[in-house]
C-alpha cells in the first residue's frame, strides 16, 4: 500500500498529514485557527468553514511537495467524516472525496474520536505500539469520555461528561478570569502561583459508581465566588488562589473518574493495563501527575502522546485510514458527513 493522505477539518484546526503504510510520518501540515476566533472567545462554525475551504487545497499541495510525491502514488486518502462542525466536515470530506475519486485510490470517512483513541498505536509512540484492549480517557474542548478501545471499530463508552468537557470547563473558568481564549494554558499558569485550599469549591461526581463526569456546578461554584468582586480586573493573587482551587478540582475528579473507569476495564478485560490519555487537557501537569499516580496505584501504566498528537491533527486520521484499509475497511464516496457520530456506533465496523 502507498503513503496515505489524512485531513482533519472537524473544528479549528485545518491539518494534513502523510504516514507511509506503517505508519512513519513522512510530512504534515497544522494550521490552527486561534487567531480568527480568539475575538470572538470561541470557535465560530461558519468562520472555521470558511478558513477551512481556503487553506486546506494549498496544505494538501504543501504537503505533497514536501514528500516529493503525486496524487497517484498514495495508497488511499482519509478525512475526519464526524462527529464535529458541519461546515469544516463538509470541506475536509469532499477534498478527499475529489483525490480518491480523481486518482482511483480508496476513500476512508474517519471517526474524529476513534483518531484519539487509536493514536496510541502509532508505531514508535510506545514500545511494540498499544496493543487491544486499553483504556482510553479523552479529556479535550469538546469531548469527556472513558471509552474502552477493544479493536479497530470496537469502542465500548464506559461514561462520559452529562453536561460541559473538562477542557470547556477550564476555558469557560478561564474567561471569567479574564485571561482570554483557550484559556486551559493560562489557567495552568495562574494556578501554579496560587492557594489549591483557598476555595473548596465542588468535586462533581466524586465518587459517584461508574466514570461520568459533571462539570458544570463547578463552573456555577467559581462564577459566584468571581461575582463578589466589584466589575473590572480581580487582584492578581485572587485570581491565582481561585485558578489553583479550580484546576485542584478538576484533578481530583478526573483521577476519581479515570480510578472508576480503571476497575470497570479490569472487569472487562483483566489483563488490561494501559490507561492512554487524549485531549488538550492531558497537557497539563497537575492533571497529568494525578492521572499517572491513580494508574500507578491500579496497576495501569499510563501512556500520554506528545501533546502534538493528543491535540487534533492529522497523523491520527491518516494512521486510522491505516488501520481501517488494512482491513480492507473502506467508505462509499457518498458517505455524509456526520456532526454527531458517538464513537460506539456499530457502523464503525462493516456489517457482520
Ligand atoms: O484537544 P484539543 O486541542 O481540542 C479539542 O477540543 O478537540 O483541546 C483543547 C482544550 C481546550 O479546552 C484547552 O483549554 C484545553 O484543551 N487545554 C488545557 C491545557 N492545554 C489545553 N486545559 C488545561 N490545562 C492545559 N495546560
Ligand atoms: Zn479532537
Amino acid at each position: 500500500m502507498g503513503p496515505v493522505l489524512g485531513i482533519e477539518t472537524s473544528c479549528d484546526e485545518t491539518a494534513t498529514a502523510l504516514l507511509d503504510a506503517d505508519g512513519r510520518i513522512l510530512a504534515e501540515t497544522v494550521l490552527s485557527q486561534t487567531r480568527e476566533h480568539a475575538a470572538f472567545g470561541g470557535v465560530v462554525p461558519e468562520i472555521a468553514a470558511r478558513a477551512h475551504l481556503h487553506y486546506l487545497p494549498d496544505q494538501v499541495t504543501a504537503l505533497l511537495a514536501q514528500a516529493g510525491l503525486g496524487v497517484r502514488d498514495l495508497g488511499g486518502v482519509a478525512a475526519s467524516g464526524g462527529p464535529g462542525l458541519i461546515g469544516g466536515l463538509i470541506v475536509g470530506s469532499l477534498m478527499a472525496k475529489g483525490l480518491a475519486m480523481a486518482a482511483a485510490l480508496p476513500y476512508v470517512a474517519v471517526n474524529h474520536l476513534e483518531a484519539h483513541a487509536l493514536t496510541a498505536r502509532l508505531p514508535g509512540l510506545m514500545p511494540g505500539g498499544a496493543g487491544f484492549p486499553y483504556l482510553l480517557l479523552l479529556v479535550s474542548g469538546g469531548h469527556c469520555q472513558c471509552v474502552a478501545v477493544e479493536g479497530v471499530g470496537r469502542h465500548v463508552r464506559l461514561g462520559g461528561t452529562v453536561d460541559d468537557a473538562a477542557g470547556e470547563a477550564f476555558d469557560k473558568v478561564a474567561k471569567l478570569l479574564g485571561l482570554g481564549w483557550p484559556g486551559g494554558p493560562a489557567l495552568e499558569r495562574l494556578a501554579a502561583r496560587g492557594d489549591p485550599r483557598r476555595h473548596d469549591f465542588p468535586r462533581p461526581m466524586l465518587r459517584r459508581e461508574g466514570c461520568d463526569f459533571s462539570f458544570s456546578g463547578l463552573k456555577t461554584a467559581v462564577a459566584q465566588v468571581v461575582a463578589r468582586y466589584p466589575a473590572g480586573p480581580l487582584p492578581q493573587q485572587d485570581a491565582a488562589d481561585i485558578a489553583a482551587s479550580f484546576q485542584a478540582a478538576v484533578t481530583e475528579v478526573l483521577a476519581d473518574r479515570a480510578r472508576h473507569a480503571m476497575a470497570m476495564m479490569r472487569a472487562r478485560a483483566p489483563a488490561a493495563d494501559l490507561l492512554v490519555v487524549a485531549g488538550g487537557v492531558a497537557a497539563n501537569r497537575a492533571v497529568r501527575a494525578a492521572l499517572e499516580e491513580a494508574a500507578a496505584r491500579a496497576g495501569f501504566r499510563l501512556a500520554a502522546p506528545p501533546l502534538r498528537l493528543c491535540t487534533d491533527n492529522a497523523v491520527m486520521v491518516a494512521w486510522t485510514g491505516i488501520e481501517r484499509l488494512r482491513l480492507g475497511w473502506t467508505s462509499p464516496l457518498d458517505f455524509a458527513p456526520r456532526p454527531r457520530w458517538p464513537l460506539d456506533s456499530a457502523d464503525l465496523r462493516p456489517a457482520a
